[in-house]
């Protein structure tokens, strides 16, 4: 058999998604994204594993139909171990035992971080891949890394955060701003009409590869405070120029992390992914820093930046073509070695 047909099936935070790989190309990518936590201005464990539940068959079942196979056609089941939210990753992984053991196809388990690094091995047309080994920028709502891929499995993080994620910078301060959560990609909308020089932020001051968002977060709180003492308006008045100064300080701080990165390791092959990849500033910026540092950056096609399931599929047929497969006494993990 040299067709290989991987089901791979995500569920680490409050997305459920399902897709259908055949070898590195995507016949369906299906997520079913779950509004209800706006309301609470961040994900709630507890309501996102119940709407996991409701969403995983119809999700899957979207997924098998638009890459038009049938359940018997599949060779493998991929899902996420983690890391995430330990009742919504038991979904997903419960589905897919279940799934290898009817079946009875293997049965492979995903990092959900490497797999947002290793979505650039998706064959899509337009997008080229890295050569190992390349530097990954993994920005998400839970993660800040940079990390240097060896092989598809071997990986070492070579720094991160101390504290909280870019995701989270986004999400807080756009909380602050009086958005709604996710407020990541409504930063970005507001700040394309901003000007990203407009008020100045003071970087962290962390040594080595390293990041801290945290400080930053509490910078700007003050600052929306202090200048709405003033103003009540202030806020509403300049939300443009508000969120592309923070989101320019936010690619600043990445920006000096990835030259040092650069220069530690001589390595100028740089690939980003997660969620706040997505970001059409840094998307930018790292396209320009081809021509301006000789660097070759790798830019996931949009849908692949947030939580998806290709991704975990793409994974799943390299572990795959590699026997990589564990039994029904795998577990979820919150919490996941690198
Ligand atoms: O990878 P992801 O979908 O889920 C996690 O594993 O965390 O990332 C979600 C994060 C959220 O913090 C969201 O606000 C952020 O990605 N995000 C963005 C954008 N799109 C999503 N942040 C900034 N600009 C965006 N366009
Ligand atoms: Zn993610």
């Amino acid at each position: 058999q040299n067709e290989v047909f991987i089901l791979a099936i995500e569920s680490s935070c409050d997305d459920t998604a399902a897709a259908v790989l055949q070898n590195d190309k995507v016949l369906s990518n299906v997520v079913a994204r779950q509004n209800i936590h706006e309301e609470y201005g961040g994900v709630v464990p507890e309501l996102a594993s119940r709407a996991h539940q409701q969403n995983i068959v119809p999700v899957i079942d979207v997924a098998l139909k638009k890459a038009n196979i049938t359940k018997n056609q599949l060779s493998a089941i991929a899902f996420t171990q983690g890391p995430g939210l330990m009742g919504s990753l038991l979904v997903g992984s419960s589905f897919a035992k279940s799934l290898s053991m009817a079946l009875n196809i293997p049965l492979i388990a995903v990092n959900h971080m490497h797999a947002h690094i290793l979505a650039h091995f998706i064959d899509e047309e337009g997008f080229d891949k890295p050569t190992f080994p390349f530097l990954a920028l993994t920005i998400s709502g839970g993660h800040t890394q940079i990390v240097k891929v060896n092989d598809f499995f071997n990986m070492e993080i070579i720094g991160e955060t101390t504290d909280d994620a870019v995701g989270e910078a986004f999400d807080k301060t756009a909380k602050i701003l009086g958005l709604p959560y996710p407020g990541g990609p409504l930063i970005d909308q507001f700040a394309k009409e901003g000007n990203p020089k407009k008020y100045s932020f003071t970087k962290p001051k962390i040594a080595g590869l390293d990041f801290s968002f945290s400080g930053l977060k509490t910078q700007i709180l003050y600052f929306i405070q202090k200048n709405a003492a003033e103003n009540p308006n202030f806020v509403e008045e300049n939300k443009a120029d508000i969120c592309a100064s923070v989101q320019q300080i936010i690619i600043d701080i990445l920006m000096d992390k990835l030259k040092l990165a650069v220069a530690e390791t001589g390595i100028t092959q740089i690939a980003i992914g997660g969620g706040v990849s997505a970001n059409s500033g840094i998307r930018t910026t790292l396209k320009n820093a081809e021509g301006k540092y000789g660097w070759k950056t790798f830019i996931p096609k949009f849908e692949y930046t947030t939580d998806n399931a290709a991704m975990i599929g793409i994974v799943g047929y390299q572990k795959f073509l590699h026997d990589k497969f564990v039994d029904q006494s795998t577990v979820s993990k919150a919490r996941i070695e690198f």
